[in-house]
């Protein structure tokens, strides 16, 4: 009695378990494949959506993963366009707990590219044709520093004779900060939510002015209304994290009207304080993925025309996450073209991948990997969210 006693509590306090159970039991009732019906529909619900999130065997995944194909195919056809990554600086103001260059880190050693090494990678990005390319760093917010980002972006735009898409992903900023960027000629811009639950945010940010929910929020309003093409995204796989809230993020997608999502399975960085409390407790690799994974390919069927990046920490996952995410309906791939020595000091995560690569080797194989799934390159195209100027034909 006692050993039931406990195998039920087991079952009832373990919310993975209880949801596969929800799951198989809607499936038998339900008669024939549960999943297929549901990708029939027109309009899906919330509770569509969750109970796609909530597959769990290997035959409703391929049926979902194909059907997000489909819809790639149909929307953004079976084209993967590069942006040439550039990681300008690892100092940051904010202390997220669970980045490996938060601020209290002191084992990181600290650089700033100066302005001929980013316009250097980016020739060579014009010059590879990827014709878009993105700028990632910590957060920073003083004069100096946003002058700088400025004066960059104007030169970029003068070195490609206005023909190549800049993102900028450098945090929260003010709206005057984003608008003198957007006239330097940055056209997108990245800013991940990283979860809609306001209690987890919390929990992996810190509750004060710095780390507010509600200033990120205001951030992407300001963004539109500048006229970025807009993008956000989540990790997935946080600890405490639910299947509901991953739905709840995608809902927070279509209400934002977002043009891009770039997102990706949590990583443990040893030097931080999530890296020690979760250290050996978090969901495997091997679900971290198959859920980041389901993320896109819901996504996608969900969302439909916008972009969508398979990001480098699903290839930390697996050497080949990221073709596994094209595959799942992604359309965006981020070659990381920052110098080497800098490279390896832009470590958020353990394990990131092609800290010694050189980035021509990197383009062959990827640009083969990509031929053997029936994938083109987008080469010479910037290949903009088509939702974006839906969007604005709608408004
Ligand atoms: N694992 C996965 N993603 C991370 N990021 C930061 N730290 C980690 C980590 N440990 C992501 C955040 C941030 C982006 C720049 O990198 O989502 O927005
Ligand atoms: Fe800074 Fe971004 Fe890392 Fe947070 S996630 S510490 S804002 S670089």
């Amino acid at each position: 009695m006692y050993r039931y006693y406990h195998v039920c509590n087991y079952f009832v306090k373990n919310f993975f378990l209880k949801n596969v159970i929800i799951y198989m039991l809607l499936n038998f009732i339900l008669g024939g494949n549960m999943i297929e019906k549901i990708l029939e529909k027109e309009v899906l619900t919330k509770e569509d959506l969750l109970k796609l999130m909530l597959i769990d065997n290997q035959e409703d995944l391929n049926i979902l993963f194909k059907k997000a194909y489909e819809i790639k195919l149909k929307y953004r056809s079976n084209k993967v366009f590069y942006r040439g990554l550039i990681e300008c600086s690892n100092v940051c103001i904010k202390n997220c707990k669970y980045c490996g260059i938060r601020s209290e880190n002191k084992k990181v050693e600290r650089f700033t590219l100066i302005k001929e090494d980013i316009l250097e990678s980016a020739k060579i990005i014009y010059d590879s044709g990827y014709a878009s390319m993105a700028i990632q760093a910590g957060e920073r917010n003083d004069k100096g520093y946003t002058d700088f980002i400025e004066d960059t972006v104007y030169s970029i735009e003068n070195m490609s004779k206005l023909d190549m898409g800049i993102t900028l992903s450098l945090g929260e900023q003010t709206y005057e900060t984003y608008k003198r960027w957007f006239d330097a000629g940055a056209t997108r811009y990245l800013l991940r939510i990283e979860t809609t639950n306001k209690d987890l945010f919390t929990r992996i940010h810190y509750n004060d002015e710095l780390h507010s929910y509600e200033k990120r929020i205001k951030a992407l309003k300001d963004l539109k209304k500048i006229g970025y093409q807009v993008g956000t995204g989540v990790m997935i796989g946080l600890p405490g994290q639910r299947e509901e809230d991953l739905v709840n993020d995608i809902l927070f997608f279509k209400e934002m009207d977002i043009d891009m999502i770039g997102m990706g399975p949590y990583i443990l960085h040893e030097d931080t304080p999530m890296g020690i409390e979760f250290k050996d407790k978090l969901l495997s690799n091997k679900k971290r993925l198959e859920l980041s994974l389901k993320m896109i390919a819901i996504c996608r069927i969900y969302l439909q025309d916008i972009n969508i990046a398979a990001t480098t920490a699903l290839q930390v996952l697996d050497e080949l996450g990221r073709e596994q995410g094209i595959k799942a309906g992604a359309n965006i791939i981020m070659p990381n073209v920052t110098k080497k020595d800098a490279r390896e000091n832009y470590n958020l995560y353990n394990g990131k991948p092609g800290l010694k690569d050189n980035s021509n080797d990197v383009k062959k194989s990827l640009d083969e990997n990509l031929k053997n799934i029936g994938e083109e390159v987008g080469y010479f195209q910037k290949g903009d969210s088509p939702h974006y100027f839906k969007r604005f034909k709608k408004n």
